[in-house]
């Protein structure tokens, strides 16, 4: 198998990962990733494949999961019951608890919520150069998913700052002080979590964390340390890779000046910015036995990646994949993963970013780049640390 010698914090991947891709694809659907120790999917056919195959999962199996060291107990406490890191049959239960709350009339009915509070973001917009991360990209998805599961808006700043100290674990350059202050962020988001559900179950609203507390108090459906990390989870992957998907995407916009081509056709340019440059990049699964894939047996326990971001950019799926173009017709790609996981908030996501986009670009037609965006060195995450622009 091909060696893939990549640093995943080198500073010109970071900036622009997807030649390495390519010259990894080119020496076979999976290569060896040496600065992971395990075997990359880089191309469409295989991640899909992969993501759909029963005989891949998300636990390590029991036998062979290492111990968990002290000074992270409070991370993996919450973790633990995570659908996100489960297999069937808890993740069946977990998934299927938190999509009767994510009902599509549900999410559609928020369009004229996520409507005006995207008018209210971009007219407050100054006319100086400003950061449109900090500014815009952030601050709406943020209040959206708070309000969907019932939290104040005032929360916003504080669950920001515990769900960057969380999901900081899951970079390449994670370090002992990145664990430390994750831990410290799970265990403050748990503690704030368990007080605001009493408070609610005392106070039912029609919100998401009551619709969970209800699953709750039915009895076997749901424990309290699955109710809080499920409200942990959504309030972090609620965010996360929506901001920095506007991000990528206005920069893409503003870099290549497809301004009104966006505009004509809002569901296309944002399903060809998921494809183009996705925030995330890579996850992972485990063999549960024995299974041979193009050639390389995994044994049980093996760890696999699937390259999101490298197989949106597959020539053998996508003419042109390096082109930028907001008028290509859509057909999946693995921005949202596949399978059992693929993202629960996809519907969320994507009516977020058609809003968030419409709104901006029509509120400011002459938006520009005042300075080169540069991505963070946050592998697998891919996004900007700011997006400096102004408005006329
Ligand atoms: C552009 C924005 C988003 C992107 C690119 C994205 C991407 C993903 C991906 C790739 C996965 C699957 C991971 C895997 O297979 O291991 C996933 C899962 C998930 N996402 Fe998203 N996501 C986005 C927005 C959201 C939003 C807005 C929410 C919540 C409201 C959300 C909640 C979740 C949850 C709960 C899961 C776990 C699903 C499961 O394990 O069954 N995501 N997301």
């Amino acid at each position: 198998m091909y060696s893939f010698d990549q640093s995943p914090t080198d500073a010109a991947f970071v900036q622009d990962p997807y030649p390495a891709y390519d010259r990894a694809r080119e020496n076979g659907p999976l290569v060896w990733w040496d600065a992971y120790g395990m075997p990359a999917a880089m191309d469409h056919a295989t991640v899909h494949a992969i993501l759909r195959d029963r005989r891949f999962g998300r636990e390590c199996p029991a036998e062979l999961a290492g111990d968990i060291p002290e000074h992270l107990r409070a991370f993996y406490a919450v973790e633990a019951h995570s659908m996100l890191e489960l297999d069937p049959p808890r993740h069946t239960r977990l998934r299927g608890l938190v999509l009767r709350g994510f009902t599509s009339r549900r999410i559609k009915e928020l369009a004229p919520e996520i409507e005006a509070l995207a008018l209210e973001l971009a007219q407050a917009l100054p006319d100086d150069p400003f950061d449109l991360i900090t500014a815009y990209a952030t601050p709406l998805p943020v209040i959206v998913i708070a309000r969907l599961l019932g939290v104040p808006d005032s929360m916003a700043p504080q669950l920001l700052n515990w769900s960057n100290a969380m999901v900081a674990m899951y970079q390449a350059r994670r370090n002992r002080a990145i664990e430390d202050a994750a831990a410290s962020a799970a265990q403050e988001f748990s503690d704030f979590l368990r007080g605001y559900v009493e408070e609610r179950r005392a106070k039912p609203a029609d919100d998401l964390i009551t619709h969970l507390i209800a699953a709750e108090e039915e009895g076997e459906k749901l424990s309290t340390d699955e109710l809080i990390t499920t409200c942990i989870l959504l309030l972090n992957a609620g965010h996360e890779a929506t901001v920095h998907t506007l991000g990528n995407g206005v920069k893409t916009l503003l870099e290549t000046g497809m301004l009104s081509e966006a505009q004509a056709d809002m569901e296309r340019t944002v399903e060809e910015i998921l494809r183009y440059d996705p925030p995330l990049h890579m996850f992972t699964r485990y063999a549960k036995e024995p299974v041979t894939i193009h050639d390389h047996m995994f044994q049980r326990g093996d760890q696999v990646a699937l390259m999101l971001g490298a197989a949106n950019r597959d020539p053998a799926n996508w003419t042109d994949p390096d082109k930028f173009d907001p008028t290509r017709a859509p057909k999946p790609n693995a921005s949202f993963g596949a399978g059992l996981h693929f993202c629960v908030g996809a519907p969320l996501a994507r009516l977020e970013l058609r809003i968030g986009l419409a709104t901006l670009l029509k509120q400011h037609p002459h938006l520009r780049l005042t300075h080169a965006p540069e991505y963070a060195n946050l592998y697998h995450f891919h996004g900007l640390t700011r997006l400096m622009v102004r408005t006329s």
